[in-house]
């Protein structure tokens, strides 16, 4: 199995969960990239976008992103965005194995409408609005998302079966 596993995915796929579950059972260490992100700037997402602007979070993605090119044996959750901007897609290619965590758009609505996470991107829209919304970008997101090493279907997925998976690759 390649040493870095990267999941990335649509805002609400449940790359944070799945990726926990999944580091746990193969032994590696699990990475949530927005939350060393916080750690490191000492400041929330919603606080980093609206004190420093998003295109300084993407700028410290892809810092944080190239860093953790360098470690061994680690699960890393990417934020949605981190695939689709400073080749990093590429980069992640490069440097493990890319799991793309896919789920239709309704999927992706209900999952987002339920979730305590607070996101910049989508505060404060309707549902209407959230709709159109993850239509949009999901149809910009899935050129860089179906670069991956591996796409699975995120409906009712469980680490054991994408571990299998993954050792099988
Ligand atoms: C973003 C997704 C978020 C977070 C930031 C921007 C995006 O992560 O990185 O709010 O551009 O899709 P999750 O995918 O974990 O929600």
């Amino acid at each position: 199995m390649n040493s870095r596993i990267f999941l990335i995915g649509f805002m609400g796929s449940g790359k944070s969960t799945l990726g926990s579950k999944l580091a746990y059972r193969i032994g590696y260490d699990f990475i949530d990239m927005d939350r060393l992100i916080e750690e490191t700037a000492e400041l929330s997402i919603p606080a980093i976008f609206s004190e420093h602007g998003e295109e300084v979070f993407r700028k410290w993605e892809s810092d944080i992103l190239h860093e953790l090119c360098h470690r061994e044996k680690v699960v890393i959750a990417t934020g949605g965005g981190a695939p689709c901007h400073s080749t990093l897609m590429d980069v992640m290619n490069s440097h493990g194995t890319t799991v793309y965590i896919r789920l239709s758009p309704e999927e992706l609505k209900s999952r987002l409408i339920r979730s305590r996470t607070e996101r910049p991107l989508i505060k404060g829209k309707s549902e209407e609005e959230l709709i159109e919304y993850i239509n949009k970008l999901l149809e910009q997101r899935e050129d860089y998302y179906n670069k991956a090493s591996m796409v699975v279907n995120g409906i009712n997925l469980q680490s054991e079966e994408l571990a299998r998976q993954l050792l099988d690759s």
